[in-house]
C-alpha cells in the first residue's frame, strides 16, 4: 500500500516580534488579559519586506533541505492561506518560481486555520493516486496585515509565519494513517475578512468601514472549536482503530491555550503527550501545525514509528484531523 510520508519539515518567521507589554501601548489591553485569556505572550509580525510568499519559501527551503530534496523534484506544491500576496495569481505559484520548482503544479487552497490539513488531505490523495510522487505543502500567513491594530479583541491573538512539509509516497507502516476533513458553512459570519472581495470589492467606502479586518465572534467560535476538535480527533481514531493513549503527540491548532487545554482533557491526554508553542507565535492560522510540527521535529520530539495527530479548527466553518505514524 501507498502511504504519504513526511521526509522534510521546515518553518520561517519574521524577525520583528511583539510582545504583549507592545500590545498595551496600542489598545486597552494587559499582559494579564491576554495571557490568562490566551497563553499568548509574544507574536511574530512582518515587516514591509515580508510577504506571504517570502516566509512560504523559507519555509519551503528549510523542508527540502531536510527531506534532501530538489525543488526540480516537485510534482506539487499547495500553499494554504488566507492572506495571499495577491488575488491572484496563486501564492503557490510565486514560491513555484521562487524555488525554480520548474515541475511542479502549483495551486493555494483556502479553508483558513484549517488550510493546511486541507491541504495534505488533497496531497495525501494525489501521492495515494499516483498523480504526484513528491509534493510541497505549506501554510502561510500574514495576518498582521488584515488585523485592526485598534481593535483589542483580534489584535492580540493573530502572528506571521510559514511551516512546510515535503511528503513523498512510500512504502511500509509509516506515513498518512488518514485525514478527515469537515466544513458547514453556515456559521461563515462568526470569522471572516468582510471587504476586498466581490461582496465588498475594495474601495474608499470598505476603508470607511473597516471591512477590511478580520472579525470575529470569539466566544462562539472557541465553543464551536472544542466540540469539533475533539469528535474530529475521536473519528480519525475510530477509522484507524487506536484510541487517545496511542497518541505519542498531539499538534493541534495553536489559538487558544484554553482551547487546547478543554480538547486534551475531553480526550485524556496527558501533558507531554500536547505540543504547544503559542505562547511565543500566538494564531498564525494555516501556519500553526506545520510551524509546531517542525519545532517539535527538530527539537527531537517525534521518534520513529510515533503516531502524531493534528487537528484543527477555523473560519468556514472548517476542520480536520490528520492521523499519521512518523
Ligand atoms: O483560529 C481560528 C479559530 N479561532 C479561535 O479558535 C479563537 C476562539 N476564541 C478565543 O480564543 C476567545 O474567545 C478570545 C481569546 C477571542 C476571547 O476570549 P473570551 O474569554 O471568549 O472573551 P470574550 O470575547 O467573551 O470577552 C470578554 C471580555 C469582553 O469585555 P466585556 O464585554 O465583558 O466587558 C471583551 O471586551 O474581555 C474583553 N476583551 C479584552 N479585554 C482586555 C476582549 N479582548 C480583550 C483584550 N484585553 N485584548
Amino acid at each position: 500500500m501507498v502511504r504519504t510520508k513526511i521526509i522534510g519539515t521546515g518553518s520561517a518567521v519574521p524577525e520583528k516580534i511583539l510582545a504583549n507589554s507592545d500590545l498595551e501601548k496600542l489598545v486597552d489591553t494587559s499582559d494579564e488579559w491576554i495571557t490568562t485569556r490566551t497563553g499568548i505572550k509574544t507574536r511574530h509580525i512582518a515587516t514591509a519586506d515580508d510577504y506571504t510568499s517570502t516566509l512560504a519559501t523559507r519555509a519551503a527551503e528549510n523542508a527540502l533541505a531536510m527531506a534532501g530534496v530538489a525543488p526540480e523534484e516537485l510534482d506539487l506544491i499547495v500553499v494554504a492561506t488566507v492572506t495571499p500576496d495577491f488575488p491572484f495569481p496563486a501564492t503557490s505559484c510565486l514560491v513555484q518560481n521562487n524555488l525554480k520548482a520548474t515541475k511542479a503544479a502549483a495551486f493555494d487552497i483556502s479553508a483558513a486555520c484549517s488550510g493546511f490539513l486541507y491541504g495534505l488531505t488533497l496531497v495525501d490523495q494525489c501521492i495515494k493516486t499516483g498523480t504526484a510522487k513528491k509534493a510541497l505543502v505549506v501554510g502561510a500567513e500574514v495576518l498582521s496585515r488584515i488585523v485592526d491594530w485598534s481593535d483589542r479583541n483580534t489584535c492580540c491573538l493573530f502572528g506571521d509565519g510559514a511551516g512546510a512539509v515535503v511528503v513523498e509516497a512510500g512504502a511500509g507502516e509509516a506515513g498518512i494513517l488518514s485525514s478527515h476533513i469537515h466544513s458547514d458553512g453556515s456559521y461563515w459570519e462568526l470569522l471572516h475578512q468582510p471587504g476586498c472581495g466581490s461582496r465588498n470589492p475594495c474601495s474608499q467606502k470598505t476603508l470607511d468601514e473597516q471591512l477590511v479586518y478580520i472579525t470575529m465572534q470569539g466566544n462562539e467560535v472557541f465553543k464551536l472549536a472544542v466540540r469539533a476538535m475533539e469528535d474530529v480527533a475521536q473519528e480519525v481514531l475510530a477509522a484507524n482503530g487506536l484510541t487517545t493513549t496511542d497518541i505519542d503527540l498531539f499538534i493541534s491548532h495553536q489559538a487558544n491555550r484554553r482551547i487546547i487545554d478543554a480538547i486534551g482533557k475531553r480526550l485524556g491526554l496527558a501533558e507531554e503527550q500536547v505540543y504547544v508553542n503559542l505562547e511565543r507565535y500566538g494564531n498564525t492560522s494555516s501556519a500553526s501545525i506545520p510551524i509546531a510540527l517542525d519545532e517539535a521535529n527538530r527539537a527531537g520530539r517525534i521518534k520513529g514509528g510515533d503516531v502524531v495527530l493534528f487537528d484543527a479548527f477555523g473560519g468556514g466553518l472548517t476542520w480536520g484531523a490528520t492521523l499519521l505514524r512518523w
